[in-house]
């Protein structure tokens, strides 16, 4: 007799599920993936689209996108080698942990964080280690520290700023853990440019065990277009890549990344606003009561309320969706919501303080 289907498959899939966004991704006002709220202005699409029109669709693009590696290293000011381009930063996650991780590998996680690091150790067949965040949120560094170094981890994976809590490290304390740890060390910086703490990115010439990770997702607006970087020291970078899907970045990424970085100004006014922003929310959301607001580092707010499936829900009806986070450990009864356009958080705070 042949073997139920699921026995042929990674045993690991009985462990992970289908990634999902509750609540779907449409909404009149859409907060839920933490995005930017502005869009590429269309004078620059025009730009992209004319140049990417004259490329040969026929014709496989760059192994590595290298244009693109170049102009991001460039505007890092680091060296070329130090740097891969990846379809979005979540490949370039699959890429660095199949790099790191498989089966008798461990892996440390700070506990909440993004939820793809533990369901891709697990699917690796690797032993993941948890360390609980403090109750205020905040990253426990010194508990940190203790744990990679008790359970001899080989892999530490860290969010700074951290999805889903909002908090950073600071550039001491990972410097600290980089220092101490006899593990490979991945600072996931997607919500960087928004953060008080100072990137990590300097550290990569001095601890050969380091690597950072960018995403041009958030603050440089570009979700839909599917960028993302590893940053490490040439040495690492050489053996990081090689698991890596050839050809994964198209030749339309590579184009819009060097026409955004070239534009600058764009990011940093959109950044701007949206600091301001979630200053205006945060002060206000204090006046709510009934409604608590962790301070934020990110270009998002977490939120705790009375009931979080109802509030969520209300919301939702009324045509503003956000993330309900309360399933994560030290999180219960919480939301989690993008900082949008002025008017859109409006309607957000107007909802808040009419439940
Ligand atoms: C911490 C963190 N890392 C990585 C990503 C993935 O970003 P992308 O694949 O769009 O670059 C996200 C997206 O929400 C994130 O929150």
């Amino acid at each position: 007799m042949k073997r139920d289907i699921k026995e042929l498959l990674n045993p690991a899939l009985q462990r992970i599920g289908v990634y999902k966004v509750e609540g779907g991704q449409e909404a009149e006002v859409k907060l839920n993936q933490n995005e930017s709220p502005f869009d590429i202005p269309m004078w620059l699409k025009e730009r992209i689209l004319d140049e990417f029109r004259s490329e040969s669709w026929n014709r496989y693009p760059d192994i590595l996108p290298y244009r693109g590696m170049e102009a991001y290293a460039s505007f890092l000011g680091v060296s070329p080698e130090s740097v891969v381009m990846s379809n979005g930063s979540n490949e370039m996650l699959y890429t660095i942990f199949l790099a790191c991780l498989g089966a008798g590998r461990r892996i440390l996680i700070p506990e909440p964080s993004f939820s793809l690091y533990e369901k891709i150790a697990l699917l690796l067949q690797a032993e993941v280690v948890t360390v609980p965040m403090r109750p205020d949120l905040e990253f426990d560094v010194d508990a940190l520290i203790e744990t990679a170094a008790r359970e001899k981890v080989d892999f530490i994976v860290l969010s700074t700023p951290n999805n889903p809590t909002g908090k950073s490290l600071s550039h001491a304390a990972i410097e600290r853990i980089v220092a101490a740890a006899d593990a490979i060390v991945l600072a996931d910086e997607a919500y960087v440019e928004f953060s008080r703490e100072e990137s990590a990115l300097d550290l990569i010439d001095r601890y050969p065990n380091l690597i950072v990770l960018r995403t041009m997702s958030k603050a440089l607006a570009l979700a839909g277009m599917r960028i993302g970087f590893a940053i490490s020291n040439p040495a690492l970078m050489a053996e990081i890549t090689k698991p890596k899907i050839p050809f994964a970045s198209g030749r339309l990424a590579e184009i819009t990344l060097v026409n955004v970085l070239g534009n600058y100004s764009l990011v940093t006014e959109a950044v701007d606003y949206i600091l301001r922003e979630r200053e205006r929310l945060e002060s206000e959301i204090r006046g709510i009561e009934g409604v608590d607001a962790f301070e934020s580092d990110t270009n998002f707010i977490i939120i705790r309320v009375g009931d979080a499936s109802k509030v969520f829900t209300t919301l939702k009806n009324a045509g503003v969706l956000v993330r309900n986070v309360s399933g994560y450990p030290l999180m219960e009864n919480c939301l989690r919501f993008n900082v949008g356009l002025r008017e859109e958080n409006d309607r957000l705070l107007e909802l808040l303080k009419s439940l």
